[in-house]
C-alpha cells in the first residue's frame, strides 16, 4: 500500500488543496483464467498492493493529472476528452472520464494525484486498480455514488474501448468488491459472487517471473478470437450456446472435430477451468486444501498445454514451487505469457519458500525474480483522514 499521508502532502504541495483519497487494490487470480469473457467463473483475491488517487475540485474545466510513479503531469480540457487513448499512462484516468461523460455523469474540473505500488505489467492488474481508484475519485468530485459492481463494469468499458485492451470483468470487479482474507468466486454472467475464506494459516506468495506481458492486442486478443471461433462452431449445433459458459465437455466431444485443433484446445481449457474454479471454491470453503492444490496444478497444466498461455519461466517457477515445503498449490496467474505465479503457502514456511524459490529460479533462468508476500485484502474504498491503512 503506498503512503497515504505522502500522497496527501504531494497533492497539497502541487495543487494547494486538501484532497480526498481513494484506494483500489490490484489482484491475484487463484484459479479460472480467460473464463471471464466466456461468462464463466473466476476466483481472484484483492491484494495489498494498490493505487491511491487523491482528488480535489479545480476552478477551471480541466482534468489535471499527476502521476508520482511516472513523475509527470498531464492536463486536458474536459471538452476535449476523446474516445480513444494514446498509449500513455493517462489513458486509464482519461478513459474512465470518457466513460463517465458517455454516462452523462457531469464531472467538473479536477486535480488528481496518482500513486501506486502494484508492479506494472506483471499480471497483477495495475491497470484495473488505476481505473477503479480514478473512477471513485471522479465520482466524488461529481457528487455521484454508484454501486461498486457498476463501477467495475464502467472501468472495464474504459479499458475495452478507450485503452483498447479486450479484457473481461474479473480485474475491475475484484478490485471493487474484494474482501480481506477471502477469495471471491465470481459468476461472470450474473455478477453474483460469494466470498471463500482463505485459511488463516496460509499466505499468498506471488512470484514475479519478470517476463513482461501486455494485453493491448497481442496474444490475449488472439486467444480470445480463437475462443469465439470455437463458440460459433458449437452454436451452429446448439443455438442456445451464447458463450462457452453454456457449453460442456460433451459438446466438445461431439463437435470438436469441426474445429481447428488449437481452437478445440482453447475451448477445452475454458470449459474445464470454469468447472475447476467452482470446485476449488467448494474445496476452499470445506478447508480441503489437498483438493485446492490438485485443482491449481490441473489448472496450470491446462493453461500451459491447452491454452498455451504459459512461458518456460512460469513453468519453471511452478515446478520449483511444487517441490518446496509448505506449498499447497501453485500456478501461473493472470492473462498469461509472463507475469506472476500465485502460490498458496503455509505461513510458517512462507519466508523460507520465498528465499528458496528466488535462489532456485535465478539459478535455473539467470533472472532475478521479485517475490511478494501478500494477503487477500479489502476492495476499493475512500481512505479516512487519519486512518493508518494497513492491508499488509
Ligand atoms: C486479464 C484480463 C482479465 C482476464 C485475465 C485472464 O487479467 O484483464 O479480464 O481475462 O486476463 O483470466
Amino acid at each position: 500500500m503506498p503512503d497515504v499521508s505522502g500522497i496527501r502532502r504531494l497533492h497539497r504541495e502541487r495543487f494547494g488543496q486538501e484532497p480526498e483519497v481513494f484506494m483500489a487494490p490490484g489482484r491475484v487470480n487463484l484459479i479460472g483464467e480467460h473464463t471471464d469473457y466466456a461468462d464463466g467463473f473466476v476466483m481472484p483475491a484483492a491484494i495489498n498492493f494498490a493505487t491511491l488517487a487523491a482528488v480535489s475540485p479545480a476552478a477551471d474545466r480541466n482534468a489535471t493529472l499527476f502521476s508520482r510513479n511516472f513523475n509527470e503531469s498531464v492536463s486536458l480540457s474536459l471538452d476535449l476528452i476523446g474516445e480513444h487513448g494514446s498509449h500513455h499512462w493517462s489513458d486509464y484516468p482519461f478513459g474512465v472520464l470518457s466513460v463517465l461523460q458517455q454516462e452523462r455523469i457531469s464531472v467538473p474540473g479536477f486535480h488528481l494525484t496518482l500513486d501506486g505500488d502494484v508492479p506494472l505489467g506483471a499480471g497483477l492488474s495495475s491497470s484495473a486498480s488505476i481505473e477503479v481508484a480514478s473512477m471513485l475519485a471522479m465520482l466524488h468530485v461529481a457528487g455521484v455514488e454508484l454501486p461498486l459492481p457498476k463501477v467495475a463494469l464502467l472501468c472495464q468499458r474504459a479499458e475495452n474501448d478507450y485503452v483498447g485492451a479486450p479484457c473481461g470483468i474479473m480485474d475491475q470487479f475484484v478490485s471493487c468488491c474484494g474482501a480481506a482474507d477471502h477469495a471471491l468466486l465470481l459468476d461472470c454472467r450474473s455478477l453474483g459472487y460469494r466470498l471463500a475464506p482463505i485459511p488463516k494459516h496460509l499466505s499468498l506468495v506471488i512470484c514475479n517471473t519478470m517476463v513482461k506481458h501486455s494485453h493491448a492486442g497481442g496474444e490475449y486478443g488472439t486467444r480470445r478470437a480463437e475462443v469465439e471461433e470455437g463458440t460459433a462452431i458449437l452454436r451452429r449445433h446448439r443455438p442456445e450456446i451464447r458463450l462457452l459458459r453454456d457449453a460442456t465437455v460433451d459438446d466438445l466431444k461431439r463437435w470438436g472435430h469441426e474445429m481447428p485443433p488449437n481452437v478445440l484446445k482453447r475451448c477445452r481449457h475454458i470449459i474445464t477451468d470454469s468447472n475447476r474454479t467452482v470446485a476449488a471454491a467448494d474445496a476452499l470453503e470445506a478447508k480441503d486444501l489437498a483438493t485446492v492444490g490438485r485443482l491449481m496444478a490441473e489448472a496450470h497444466a491446462s493453461y500451459r498445454d491447452d491454452f498455451e498461455a504459459s512461458c518456460p519461466e512460469a513453468d519453471i517457477m511452478v515446478e520449483l514451487a511444487n517441490k518446496l515445503e509448505g506449498c499447497v498449490g501453485a500456478r501461473l496467474t493472470g492473462g498469461g505469457f509472463g507475469g506472476c505465479t500465485v502460490n498458496l503457502v503455509e505461513s510458517n514456511h512462507a519466508a523460507q519458500f520465498a528465499a528458496s524459490i528466488s535462489a532456485a529460479y535465478e539459478k535455473a533462468t539467470g533472472i532475478h525474480p521479485e517475490i511478494y508476500q501478500s494477503r487477500a485484502s479489502a476492495g476499493a474504498h475512500k481512505v479516512g483522514q487519519d486512518v493508518v491503512v494497513s492491508h499488509r
